[in-house]
């Protein structure tokens, strides 16, 4: 068998059912290591869905999705182009923190992006996440979130910034693709340069919310 995380999902469940059956979830290895599941967060009427990757290590301790460094910089980034986080439903294509720990500096926990396995196992979550919420607009952020909804021949840098077509599966009006915050702050000396790409991304998700 898969791994999938199908067997863990209440079938006819709100989100609040869904988030509390997700943090039992044990279909892929990842929740092993996790501190705890971090499921995605917002109104049920929200008009857009913010996609990211994966919970980092401060997600995981606290159990909500974008509250670290990449987190505070998504939402500088959404209140500069238009988007209200506070309205948005904000959640990842992977539900756990995935992480090596670096002996060498103080034990620290370097996050691994997950593998198209775990992207796989844990669709079924975003895939009623999505049902109930039926957005508008999806934004993905980054290549793995992008990968969630179309597969692995996605490339963000060939798409972003313009309103695509969102696969059936997903239930929403439409996709806009743009990099992960965590790009941005990866960025270091062109840091502005992609910030500044990020925002006029956000702005065309914006545009196109109208
Ligand atoms: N990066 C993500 O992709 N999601 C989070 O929730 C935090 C950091």
């Amino acid at each position: 068998m898969p791994e999938s995380s199908a067997p863990f999902v209440p079938e006819d469940a709100d989100l609040d059912e869904l988030r509390a059956a997700a943090a039992d979830c044990e279909g892929c290895p990842l929740f092993r290591d996790a501190t705890q599941t971090v499921f995605g967060e917002g109104p049920p009427s929200a008009r857009v869905v913010l996609l990211g990757e994966q919970p980092g290590d401060q997600e995981d301790r606290q159990g909500r999705p974008f509250v670290g460094p990449a987190g505070q910089l998504l939402l500088r980034a959404c209140e500069e182009a238009g988007i209200d986080r506070d309205e948005a439903y904000v959640t990842n294509a992977v539900k756990h923190f995935k992480f090596v720990t670096r002996e060498r500096s103080g034990k620290r926990r370097i996050h691994k992006p997950p593998t198209l396995r775990e992207l796989t196992a844990c669709r079924p979550w975003l895939v009623s996440e999505l049902h109930l919420v039926k957005p508008e607009l999806i934004i993905t952020l980054g290549a793995t979130a992008g990968k969630a909804l179309y597969g692995s021949g996605f490339r963000v840098t060939e798409v972003r910034g313009t309103v695509l077509d969102a696969p059936d599966e997903f239930e929403a009006g439409g996709v806009v693709a743009t990099i992960h915050p965590s790009a941005v702050l990866r960025a270091d000396e062109r840091r502005e340069e992609a910030y500044a790409g990020l925002v006029s991304d956000l702005r065309v998700a914006a545009e196109a919310l109208g």
